[in-house]
Formats: structure tokens, sequence, C-alpha cells
């Protein structure tokens, strides 16, 4: 039986689904959202605060944008700040990229040049976003498609340095870092292995689509719609994952061509099962040694 516990996997709470979770109350053990959802949006917000009387909230924010060169945008900061104290959630996140330039706020979550002067101007924002809203901000790895020939840094190498320099904490998205290595050309396994497990906060499992990559004839390219269920591959590295941070809390992560929610929820009792296995095969190795 699943009980609302951050330990067990939660699942994302989009708009289509807010008015059935506020009457049904199905046995998620928790759920995130998108603050930026609900900022313009009273009734939905409504709903949200009902909800969370009851069940654990992580709030992952899209329109923070910590690798914005402009700076962060304040206005927005305070907005979520108010949205924040009144869920007051278990977990706090945003991505490693940028959205937002000269005030526009762009529909995509862009990628940063990995060298000392993102370090620097990431770490600000990480900590300038942290005392705004009052809580640790957990930094996640994005989903990445192309990379800057002015990069002195890997991935993560960036973030082992951001977490080491700010003392922040990360929110791993394997099925980010399984895609990005295809799309890339890096080992998913050695990247697991390279992150500082003390720093892991949260993990994200996501659906993703190939498609044809243009810039590669006969290539595909591994792009991260959150439109399907977890694809096989993932689920291994998940559960390499599990053996090297411990049991976090994992996040099912569907936002587009939403199912009903029951068939998210069933992902998400399998994220359950997975950890348990990898668990026992972790304490079944140490035991052996
Ligand atoms: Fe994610």
């Amino acid at each position: 039986m699943r009980r609302r516990d951050p330990r067990s996997a939660g699942v994302g709470l989009r708009l289509p689904h807010l008015a059935e979770v506020a009457a049904t109350r199905p046995l998620a053990a928790w759920f995130e959202v998108h603050p930026e959802n609900f900022l313009a949006n009273p009734h939905a917000f409504e709903l949200l605060q009902d909800i969370a009387r009851d069940c654990p909230i992580s709030v992952h924010t899209v329109g923070v944008s910590i690798g914005s060169a402009g700076g962060i945008d304040r206005t927005h900061l305070r907005r979520v700040r108010k949205l924040v104290d009144s869920l007051d959630p278990f977990l706090l996140s945003g991505h490693l990229a940028w959205s937002t330039h000269a005030g526009e706020y762009l529909n995509d979550l862009l990628p940063l040049p990995y060298d000392e002067e993102t370090l620097q101007l990431v770490i600000r924002h990480v900590d300038e976003v942290q005392q705004g809203l009052g809580r640790a901000y957990l930094v996640e790895n994005p989903s990445s498609y192309v990379g800057f020939a002015s990069s002195t840094m890997t991935e993560v190498e960036f973030l082992c340095e951001l977490v080491h320099r700010s003392g922040c904490r990360l929110l791993c998205d394997v099925s980010n870092i399984l895609l990005s290595g295809h799309n890339m050309g890096f080992d998913a396994y050695a990247y697991i292995d390279a992150l500082p497990a003390h720093a892991i906060g949260e993990v994200h499992l996501g659906g993703f689509a190939a498609e044809d990559d243009e810039g590669n004839s006969g290539g595909t390219l591994l792009v991260d719609t959150h439109s399907t269920t977890i694809a096989e591959p993932v689920w291994h590295l998940y559960a390499h994952a599990v053996r090297r941070f411990g049991l976090q809390p994992t996040l099912i992560e569907w936002d587009n061509e939403l199912p009903a929610l029951a068939t998210i929820l069933e992902e998400a009792v399998m994220a359950d099962h997975m950890a348990a296995y990898a668990l026992e095969r972790r304490r079944q190795h140490a035991s052996a040694c």
C-alpha cells in the first residue's frame, strides 16, 4: 500500500489533473508543481493549497533562470517566494540553464558554456535565489543537444565545482543524463559515478523521444519530451543511481500528451520497485564482500 512519503516516488501535478486530484485525493506519495502555472491562476492556487494540506509538495521552478547573464528577475523571485512560503514544500529546485533575457521569457531551457565565468555567475545566482526564496535550491542537470567550443569543463565537472564552491545540492535527472550522453557522446554511467553523492537531494525520471538528427545524417537525437513512459535503459541507469546515491525522492515527470493520472502513478510504483530492487542488490553485494 502506498503512503504519502517523500521517500517513495512522486509525480508531477499538472493543471489538467488538478481538479481530479483535489476531488479524489489519489494516493500519490508526493506531488511536484511548477510555481509559474499558479502565479496568475488564483483558483488553481486555492486547489493546490488545499492539496498541500495533506500531501507533501515539491516546487520546481521553470522561470528563475539561474544562468541568465542579465541577472535574476527579483520581481518574479518575490512572487515565487510568496507561493513557496504558503506551500512550505519539502523540496525546491530549478535548472542549470537560462530562459530569460532583457525581460523576455523564452519557452526553452537554453544551454550554457561551462567555463569559469559561467561558474561564477551561477554561484552568485544560486546564492541570490536561496536568499530570495529563503530555503535550499537544488540545481538540476539539463538535457543537452549542443555544446560550446569555448567550454573548459565538462557538464559534470561544472556541477561538481558548483557544489564544491557554493555548497548547493543537486537534482539528478537520470533521463537527462542518458539522453545527453547519447546526444553529446559521453558515458552516462561514468557521469553518475562522477557526481558528488552527498549532494544529491532528488532524482527525476522522464520520458523522451528519438528524432532524426538534422545535423548528423542518419543519426538520432534523443529529445526530453516528458510525453511517454520511462524507457528501459533509463530504469537500468536509475538502478545504478540508487545504488550510488541511496534512496532519494524520485519524481516521474510527465508534462506533454498527458495520460490518465493513474498511468503516471503506475510509473511511480515501478520506480519504488526498481529502487527497492537496487537497494537490495547493494545490500547483498555489501554483505558478500
Ligand atoms: Fe527533470
